[in-house]
């Protein structure tokens, strides 16, 4: 028997997710914006499930026990590692709901399903897989549970091998946060070179994880337990199935990529700005370009505009990252704020609300790029002079506060050209500006530094 990766589409894998759970009388509902609704303590949602929250404590969802959908998601905390083959600083995630309705066995035979089936799947090879399962703690039992129905999934379709590991709570076991409703998961990995497929040790596994030789394709986490102030204090009144899939993670192994980038997902933003800018001295800032230019348009469409603080910093680091990458290394230059249109195309049919706020969105990424545009010809003359050797303290807080460089490019630009920046002195000089500044004005520093 062999296996193909298909030509399917990043909307076809979308929409095949939403009707293989809808087919098994899921309600599909709608992506949440970005912007949490209920006071969660975090800037954006970070996971399918946080706007479910409520519902996997208890309270009844309108649509029902059974839900599916694809949320919007935006992860900033590992933004330094976006621009390698997986990272993403906005992302979808394909998720599948049980509010106290089935567990484990259902949960994980329709993950194995919906990946693997020819019919109604994605067509992926089964032989690829790798399977992780909560190995216990204080918390919880081992979870030989999960274990027993994935070797049963392998056996009766004739897969042989180790491929089922059993990992501690920091890998499987998911809960956002030091509170709400928490769990032990069971992950899938596949093998994106194709050339595992005998099955691995424990030991050549992780191998395979540290070298991306696999990569995380779903998440099945079985939401059971209550987390208070960072400990589990009991179990939830009912028993929940909270799946997420990383869509571009899963469009890259179904169009047989080794990084999102070369996904459907990206390709049109990097195809536009290889045409419309000409030579990028680093493909690694074309990737970052794109990325934080396609978050940017998400978030301006939820509503999010560029502030000193909160999610609107947050907004203005990346279009600022993304101005300055852009202006750095690509041979002609021009404003990024064409590629809006870009990124909203990629979505239409899916995300409606980007076109209906594509004014807005043009508008207002126009006139922070125009601004920030001036401040970095300005300031570029001033670092020149300033980066011919190793920065100061106070010459890092100068640029950072005359002439809006943020601190982590500047850091980035010299360590580019050999040179460090003293971080311990920026935040002093830093600090006694704050300590000097009117009231009004901290608040902008403290975000900076957070
Ligand atoms: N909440 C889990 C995650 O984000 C599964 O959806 O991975």
């Amino acid at each position: 028997m062999s296996f193909f990766t298909t030509g399917m589409t990043s909307k076809e894998i979308r929409s095949k997710f939403l009707e293989f759970f809808q087919k098994r009388n899921h309600a599909v509902i709608a992506s949440a914006s970005l912007v949490p609704e209920n006071d969660s303590g975090v800037l954006f949602n970070t996971a399918g499930m946080q706007p479910l929250i409520p519902y996997l404590l208890g309270k009844d969802h309108p649509d029902g026990k059974r839900l599916v959908n694809s949320q919007k998601c935006v992860r900033t905390q590992d933004i330094l590692e976006v621009g390698d083959n997986t990272h993403d600083t906005f992302f979808e995630m394909l998720g599948n709901w049980s509010l106290g309705d089935y567990f484990k066995k259902e949960a994980i035979e329709w993950s194995y399903e919906f990946l693997t089936s020819k019919t109604e799947g994605l067509s992926l090879d089964p032989t690829r897989l790798y399977i992780t399962c909560f190995e216990g703690d204080e918390n919880a039992p081992r979870d030989t549970e999960s274990q027993e129905i994935w070797q049963e999934i392998f056996t009766k379709n004739k897969i042989n091998g180790e491929r089922i590991y059993f990992r501690p709570a920091y890998k499987n076991w998911w809960s956002v946060g030091d509170n709400g409703p928490c769990g032990p998961d069971t992950e899938m990995f596949y093998d994106i070179t194709g050339k595992l497929t005998s099955g691995m040790s424990l030991d050549e596994y992780l191998v395979a994880d540290e070298n991306q030789q696999v990569v995380e394709i779903w998440n099945d986490v079985f939401m059971q337990y209550l987390k208070k102030d960072g400990k589990v204090i009991g179990s939830l009144s009912q028993k929940n199935v909270d799946t997420g899939s990383g869509l571009e993670r899963l469009v890259m192994v179904v169009q047989g990529k080794n990084n999102i980038f070369d996904t459907d997902l990206f390709s049109p933003i990097i195809t536009e700005l290889s045409s419309r800018y000409g030579k990028f001295d680093n493909e690694r800032a074309k990737r970052i370009v794109a990325d934080h230019v396609r978050t940017a348009v998400f978030m301006l469409s939820d509503g999010v505009t560029p502030s000193n603080t909160g999610r609107g910093y947050i907004l203005r680091r990346l279009l600022r990252r993304a101005i300055f990458q852009a202006w750095k290394n690509s041979e002609n230059f021009t404003e990024l704020s064409s590629l809006c249109d870009t990124v909203i195309k990629i979505y239409d049919d899916v995300y409606q609300d980007l076109e209906k706020n594509g004014e807005k969105i043009r508008e207002v990424f126009e006139k922070e790029e125009s601004k920030f545009t001036k401040t970095i010809k300005q300031g570029e003359k001033e670092f020149e002079k300033m980066s011919d050797k190793d920065i100061s303290g106070k010459n890092a807080f100068l640029l950072f506060s005359s002439y809006g460089f943020p601190f982590e490019l500047i850091k980035e630009l010299s360590e580019a050209k050999g040179f460090s920046v003293d971080e311990v002195g920026f935040k002093e000089e830093f600090k006694n500006h704050q300590d000097l500044s009117r009231k009004g004005s901290e608040q902008k520093f403290k975000a900076v530094l957070e």
